[in-house]
């Protein structure tokens, strides 16, 4: 039991407070002697305060603060003093005094920690995430945790101001099917039956959509077992929200609000909404993805009719099977050396192209290797499609469309943010709407939704759905932040044998439908309202908006790649005895 209980935090103390008795507890940040004098300079989630043991002041005090070493846990009872001229800190909040120290009382002493607290040194991630209680004990970590506590806040204040109602729907449930593999959990009561864990809340928010809860949301952890990439975790946290009667635009204006919202309270920024839109269709043409940056332009243009008429062979085969040959303009590039398009054709190696293609822009017309392939007409058709001007690097991919689409729209973000094309302080939403509803996949000859099976058809594309499904358009929409999917949704579909036909062209039969589904066919049956909403990735979203890239940063246990937890190492070895009361056995790995 400690005597001293604080009175003020380490953030608190003013000028005003000088020659009052305080306490203060914390831990030690940093100790200096000057001369006799040990200062101190005590943390605690609020701030720091300099804390001054002074052996003329308080001579046992002063004798005692000797042992203090980095990380001890301490309280100090002593006086308010005014620092003298020239000694204020302007960087601290409490830089204008100090604590003259009366007691102190040494509540926990520390072992050297791994890394240094707050110093800004280089730790890597492993020994970050392994001793993840020290590092969230920097001041930085507590800071971006509060920022994301603040936007759950308003989040909930404005869903509450809007008549929504935060409902929790269960963990142990049944697969949704959101494209990711399930995390599954034993049943110990019902052996050899599983429970998964929910990829999102899809199919409950629907069922209260059709139980007449009119407005739901949600911060709810979804669970995907996923091949982890930048910007995804295995467990990672939703704003999910659903509502009825509603259209497109009803779901929009809605998140749009939240947005401005957000930023007015927190980021003290004004942003306008609407935010733009742009079909699905013009974002792959333009940007070569569904989540484009529109931060800088370098859109992509298609040369594929001028690439029949020349000589050049890859882009004449390429052109004359079905593919494209499209490119950007790297304004101003033409300077780059060969070593230096040598490493940009590498780069676009990895997402499938055979080669990069160039030719730099002079007075006269293209230089490059191939140019010769082309003629004089079909270099300055070339030159007008790009609106290039000398100085200018045209590069091109020629390939099947989804290698295009994807090198080039790496390619432009490479170029963007090598350039300082991107200006980092902006923050740019846009939606994307119209998308296909289905695509082909091609290894399992079949249709796969593009984004959930639920998502409504739209209601003029009904009648061509089973004639020509890759043509019918999905009533969804998704949110993108700076070139980041942040979030997606789409109308519904309410009515059982619309959803029926879907099943049908997914290859869905009606016996899985059932098994899978059969709830949310059986509640479609008893009078759903129309209904729709969408989930935004509250991880990604924190992010974006404290200019992080890694989302782990705003998470405060996250897994490795590997979906390993560091510091619980989880997952784990469980006894015999468990997996005995579980009806299972383990195989020796192969
Ligand atoms: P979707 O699957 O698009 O939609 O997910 C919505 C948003 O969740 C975020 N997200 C992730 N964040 C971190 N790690 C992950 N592994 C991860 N996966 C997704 C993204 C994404 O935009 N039920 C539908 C929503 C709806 O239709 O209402 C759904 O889950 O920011
Ligand atoms: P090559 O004839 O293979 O030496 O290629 C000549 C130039 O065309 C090189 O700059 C290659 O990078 C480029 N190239 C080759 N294949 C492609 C392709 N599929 N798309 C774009 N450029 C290519």
């Amino acid at each position: 039991m400690s005597d001293l209980q604080r009175t003020h935090t380490c953030g608190q103390l003013r000028k005003a407070d000088a020659g009052s008795e305080v306490t203060l507890s914390g831990w030690v940040d940093t100790r200096r002697d000057h001369g006799g004098v040990i200062f101190i300079d005590l943390r605690d989630r609020y701030g720091k305060t300099q804390v001054v043991f002074n052996p003329e002041y308080n001579s046992e005090a002063h004798q005692q603060a000797s042992s203090l070493r980095s990380e001890y846990v301490i309280a100090v009872k002593g006086k308010v003093a005014e620092r003298p001229e020239g000694m204020v800190n302007p960087d601290l909040d409490t830089g204008e005094i100090e604590l003259f120290v009366d007691e102190l009382e040494i509540l926990n002493t520390c072992e050297t920690t791994p890394f240094e607290i707050t110093a800004d040194t280089d730790v890597s991630t492993e020994l970050r995430l392994k001793y993840r209680f020290l590092d969230l004990r920097r001041p930085i970590m507590q800071k971006y945790l509060a920022f994301r506590h603040k936007i759950c806040q308003v989040a909930r204040q404005y869903f509450d101001e809007n008549n929504f109602i935060e409902v929790e729907t269960p963990f142990l449930t049944k697969s949704t099917p959101e494209g990711a593999r399930d995390y599954l959990v034993p049943s110990r009561i019902n052996r050899g039956q599983f429970y998964a864990l929910p990829q999102s809340p899809q199919l409950f928010k629907q069922i209260l959509m059709v139980s007449g809860l009119d407005r739901y949301f949600q911060i709810v952890k979804c669970f995907r077992d996923e091949d982890l990439r930048a910007q995804r975790q295995p467990e990672f946290t939703q704003l999910d929200l659903e509502m009825s009667f509603v259209r497109e635009d009803d779901i929009i204006t809605i998140v749009e609000g939240l947005m401005v919202d957000i930023f007015n309270k927190i980021m003290g920024k004004e942003i306008s909404a609407p935010f733009p839109r742009l079909s699905y269709h013009d974002a792959m043409k333009l940007y070569g993805c569904d989540s484009p940056d529109l931060r800088f332009g370098m859109t992509i243009e298609d040369i594929t009719d001028i690439a029949k008429k020349t000589e050049f062979k890859v882009f004449q085969k390429v052109a004359e099977s079905g593919g494209q040959v499209r490119g950007i303009n790297a304004t101003g590039c033409a300077i780059l050396s060969r070593k230096e398009i040598d490493e940009l054709t590498t780069f676009v190696n990895q997402f499938g192209a055979k080669g990069l293609a160039w030719f730099k822009v002079d007075d006269g017309g293209l230089t490059s290797q191939i140019s010769k392939f082309f003629t004089a007409e079909a270099q300055s058709e070339i030159k007008e499609r790009f609106n290039a001007v000398p100085g200018d690097l045209l590069l091109f991919v020629a390939d099947k469309e989804s290698v295009v689409s994807q090198s080039l729209s790496q390619l432009r973000l490479n170029i963007g943010k090598t350039n300082g094309l991107i200006n980092e302080e902006e923050f740019n939403f846009s939606w994307v709407v119209d998308f296909p509803l289905l695509e082909l996949n091609e290894d399992l000859n079949r249709y796969d939704s593009l984004h959930h099976p639920f998502t409504s058809p739209h209601q003029d594309d009904l009648q061509i759905l089973e004639e020509r499904p890759l043509d019918v358009r999905a009533r969804a929409y998704d949110i993108v932040l700076n070139g980041v999917e942040l979030g997606g949704g789409s109308i519904r579909i309410h009515r059982p044998d619309i959803q029926k036909r879907i099943f049908k062209l997914l290859k869905i039969d009606e016996i899985t439908a059932q098994k899978r589904f059969g709830f949310l066919l059986e509640a479609l049956k008893y009078g759903a309202p129309p209904h729709g909403g969408i989930a935004l990735g509250l991880d990604r979203m924190v992010t974006i908006l404290l200019g992080l890239d890694d989302i782990r940063e705003v998470i405060a246990f996250p897994k490795t790649q590997k979906a390993t937890c560091l510091m619980v190492d989880a997952p784990s070895d469980v006894d015999e005895k468990q997996l005995k009361e579980l009806g299972l056995s383990l195989r020796k790995p192969d």
